[in-house]
């Protein structure tokens, strides 16, 4: 019995130990975290290794300058990274992959009101990407038509 209240108490800790997205250093910790994930899901990494052939040495600083410009105004992206993604053989489904895997990795780490802004913006941005993909007729399959009756 005290074990497991000693147990419940570690994991409250645990729990407990999550803060906001604060500064710099979580920034990074949020971006190579999720990188590492990606490269282990064999769909994205497909698209990142074999068909983009990412050099990660440019690609992850470039990454936390994309979102430390995003949560802190930092004004270090100045970049248009739509473009990019357009010769990419991305497909719908593979968004709702790479916002899962990124809440789950921003969950795990962080806790609190940036943390909540990377989901909710990082999901407004994936729509984007894919509203544009789509009206580039990138994807294979078309959506079914709108009934509009
Ligand atoms: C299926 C989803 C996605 C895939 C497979 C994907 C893949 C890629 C790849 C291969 C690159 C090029 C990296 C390089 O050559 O250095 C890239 C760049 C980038 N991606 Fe994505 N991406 C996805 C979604 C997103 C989303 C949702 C965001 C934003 C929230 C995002 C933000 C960026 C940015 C900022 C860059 C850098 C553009 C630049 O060079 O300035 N990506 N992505």
């Amino acid at each position: 019995m005290e074990g497991t209240e000693r147990r419940e108490n570690l994991n409250m800790s645990k729990e407990s130990k999550k803060t906001d997205i604060r500064n710099e250093q979580d920034v990074t910790r949020l971006v190579h975290t999720f990188y590492g994930y990606v490269q282990k899901n064999e769909r994205l990494n497909s698209i990142f290794g074999e068909v983009a052939d990412v050099d990660w040495n440019h690609h992850l600083p470039n990454m936390v300058d994309f979102w430390s410009n995003l949560l802190f105004q930092t004004g270090r992206y100045k970049g248009r990274p739509f473009r990019q993604h357009l010769p990419l053989p991305i497909q719908r489904e593979d968004f709702s992959i790479w916002l899962k895997l990124f809440h789950s990795t921003v969950d795990e780490l962080f806790e609190g009101e940036r943390a909540r802004f990377a989901k909710e913006i990082s999901t407004k941005i994936a729509q984007s990407f894919s509203l544009r993909l789509e009206m580039a007729g990138k994807y294979d399959q078309p959506r079914e038509p709108v009934d509009r009756e």
